[in-house]
């Protein structure tokens, strides 16, 4: 058994190895030396067990409080596979400002007690790419379909879009693991497409919980895909406007949904209820939302677990004139409206669909101690498996060891920082 190896950041309890020299996956047999290696070097992921191997998680860091001198550990892409930022590159302030200036919220970072734990992506790079160039395509075309576009190419573009979605569909019913970030590992070339993939990421992963059939996810999908599509009706400059809006230009932002269900309805490739989707995914529970106001069991259920991932991906991402909230900040957000702007059952679901804390992770625990979320516990998903790098007065440990917090119940964390630590 040759070259080096590394643990996968899978959520489910299984080990999974990647041979870095081959880039391949191991099979469970050939994981059965490695773990005993592992082991015998004193190596337990399920206690809390100092071990002397290098094994280490690379950390997750709010691009805001980068500082000069980090190395990049994980590469950045563009949503057209252009590598923006290779590892190993060293941040400066100039590389900074630039990943904020593409609205990149994070970044995976190296430092000492830091190296090599892979961390999946919910899906393939390359799908991802995919889906958001089949989206870039039908909107361009749905958009202009008054002046250069025939119905046939929309039929095109929505039937590719359809086939890239499947694959997204078999991609996540096989995936164990649980919802990593969607959102920061790659710098979009447009928040409209990159958008509508995490909202329908998002609201598939709910339905496939929900056990919803595949007629149902891919309406699902598309309904996720498009839910936006009337964004295209508005002009650039109030989309894209940093700053806060001022109340006309909030009405103007209003009018979307309506915008999106006209071009949709006309669509004859498009389901209604796809088309209600983007219609009513800005409706409130208690009917406080628009453009219509309607309320309870008059929103689509399909609308209802739209407007959860919406608000969940804007939120946790970056945007010239915020922050990004962490994902266990925003799912409080999330938390705090269900029953009145969010049905309360879907809430639960979705809970269950993205890691509250994600791996690589700084967090504090309540003994004072500081550690590095490594693992995700899919059935406690506040309560993910720690790996402690510094004791109580700060002092960094020579023996890291983890702490699995759904088996030690008296641990809180107290506080979570992607920059603390
Ligand atoms: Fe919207
Ligand atoms: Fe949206």
């Amino acid at each position: 058994m040759g070259g080096r190896f590394v643990r996968s950041g899978r959520g489910d309890d299984s080990f999974l190895f990647m041979t870095l020299d081959t880039g391949d996956w191991m099979s469970k047999d050939r994981q059965v030396p490695v773990i005993a290696a592992l082991l015998n070097n004193g190596y337990n992921h399920k206690r809390q067990t100092s071990f002397n191997m290098e094994v280490k998680v690379m950390r997750l860091v709010s691009t805001m409080n980068c500082v000069e001198g980090m190395e990049i550990a994980k590469p950045i892409f563009t949503d057209s596979g252009v590598v923006l930022l290779g590892s190993g590159v060293r941040l400066n302030q100039r590389i900074i400002k630039a990943l904020l200036d593409r609205n990149i919220g994070m970044v995976y970072v190296r430092d000492k007690s830091t190296d090599d734990l892979v961390i999946q992506d919910t899906i393939p790079l390359e799908m991802r790419m995919e889906a958001t160039h089949a989206i870039k395509e039908t909107f361009v075309g749905m958009a202009n379909f008054d002046k250069k576009y025939t119905r046939t190419v929309n039929y095109m573009h929505l039937d590719k879009l359809q086939n890239v979605f499947k694959s997204v569909i078999r991609e996540l019913k096989n995936s164990k693991s649980e919802m990593n970030l969607l959102i920061n590992a790659y710098a979009h070339d447009n928040y409209l497409f990159s958008h509508s993939v995490n909202v329908t990421i998002y609201s598939l992963s709910m339905a496939i919980k929900l056990g919803m059939d595949d007629k149902k996810l891919t309406e699902i999908a598309m309904g996720g895909i498009l839910h936006d599509i009337g964004k295209t009706k508005i002009p650039q400059e109030i989309l894209n406007k940093p700053g806060k809006l001022t109340y006309e230009e909030y009405e103007i932002i209003k009018k979307h949904p309506e915008y999106g269900f006209e071009i949709l309805r006309n669509e004859s490739s498009v389901s209604l209820l796809t088309a209600h989707c983007a219609f009513q995914h800005h409706e409130k529970l208690d009917g406080t939302g628009y453009p219509r106001g309607i309320k309870g069991d008059e929103i689509h259920p399909c609308a209802k677990i739209m407007a959860i991932a919406d608000v969940f991906d804007a939120i946790t991402s970056l945007r010239s004139y915020r922050k990004p909230l962490l994902p266990h900040e925003a799912l409080e957000i999330v938390f705090a409206g269900a029953g009145t702007h969010f049905d309360y059952d879907l809430v639960q679901t979705f809970r269950t669909s993205v890691a509250s804390y994600p791996i690589g992770v700084t967090v504090k625990l309540n003994t004072g101690e500081t550690g590095v979320v490594v693992q995700y516990i899919y059935n406690a998903p506040g309560r993910p498996v720690v790996r402690i790098i510094k004791d109580p007065n700060g002092q960094e440990l020579s023996n890291p060891y983890e702490l699995d917090l759904s088996k030690h119940l008296t641990l809180m964390i107290i506080a979570c920082d992607a920059i603390m630590g």
